[in-house]
């Protein structure tokens, strides 16, 4: 058989913030297609450790491997550019602009008018975004309606879309569905399969573990800033899941309180 490579590897990652060390020595791969859950309670170093893989923060230890080769991420624009796209919470979309205008934000597409003056290609950027919307089955009936007018799980999708337009080979994306209401967060686990079908590979953050059996095909999880364990979603349950991120220590001192 032959053996897969990781897109994703980082190795012994270290951040600290002053005298805390808020991921110590971390390592986990993230393979092509594949979904994987970083898991752990709040500050156990989740949003830490894909801000040093997306570029935000420079880790003080470790490295990084991209597709085979040591990669050093400085800043938000060499993750990009390696195909490394994370969704934030809060989306960085511009509220006022329509749907293709966000898709294109800041690499808009030109074209020059009777020969002279550049102007914007509304009709090429309408129809690739209209292109890009279909091949992940997001339904939004109009992409001139401005991104304040739509639902959060249309916000979330057109960041989604925007991410995958511009090539991300690796989507990081943090509590992606913690805003959302029942129905739309079925929709954005089911883009999340659908992007896992077209290859791309998904770092999720999330604290909801029915969401995470649904999609994820392995689990990491960290407890204050070390991995204290990695499971495949069918060799574990919640449960075991739970244990780990509260901590196996603590459910013993509970037992015998
Ligand atoms: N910019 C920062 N400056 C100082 N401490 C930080 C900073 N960001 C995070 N931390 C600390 O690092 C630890 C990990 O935080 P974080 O990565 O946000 O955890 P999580 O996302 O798992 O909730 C926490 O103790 C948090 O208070
Ligand atoms: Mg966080």
């Amino acid at each position: 058989m032959e053996e897969r490579k990781p897109l994703l590897e980082v190795r012994d990652i270290v951040k600290r913030f002053g005298g805390l060390v808020a991921v110590n020595r971390v390592s986990m791969e993230v393979y092509p297609g594949e979904v994987v859950a970083l898991l752990g309670d709040n500050g156990a170093g989740k949003s830490t450790l894909i801000k040093v893989i997306s570029g935000v923060y420079r880790p003080d230890e470790g490295r990084i491997f991209f597709e085979g080769k040591e990669v050093k991420i400085q800043n938000p624009m060499d993750a990009i550019r390696l195909g490394i796209e994370t969704i934030y919470q809060d989306l960085a979309l511009a509220e006022n602009l329509n749907v293709y205008s966000n898709i294109f934000l800041g690499r808009e597409k030109l074209k020059k008018w009777l020969g002279l003056v550049s102007v914007l290609d509304h009709d090429y950027m309408l129809e690739e975004s209209r292109k890009i919307l279909d091949r992940l089955g997001i339904e939004i009936a109009s992409l001139k309606s401005k991104i304040k007018n739509l639902s959060g799980g249309q916000r979330q999708s057109v960041a989604i879309s925007r991410s995958i337009y511009w090539n991300a080979k690796l989507l990081i994306m943090d509590e992606p569905t913690a805003a959302l209401g029942v129905a739309e967060q079925r929709k954005v686990l089911d883009l999340i399969r659908t992007l896992r079908e077209q290859g791309v590979a998904i770092i999720i953050i999330s604290h909801q573990l029915y969401d995470v059996f649904q999609v994820a095909d392995r689990m990491v999880v960290l407890r204050r800033g070390e991995k204290v364990g990695e499971r495949l979603r069918e060799e574990t349950t919640p449960e075991e899941i739970t244990s780990l991120i509260i901590g196996a220590e603590l459910v013993e001192e509970d037992r015998r309180a």
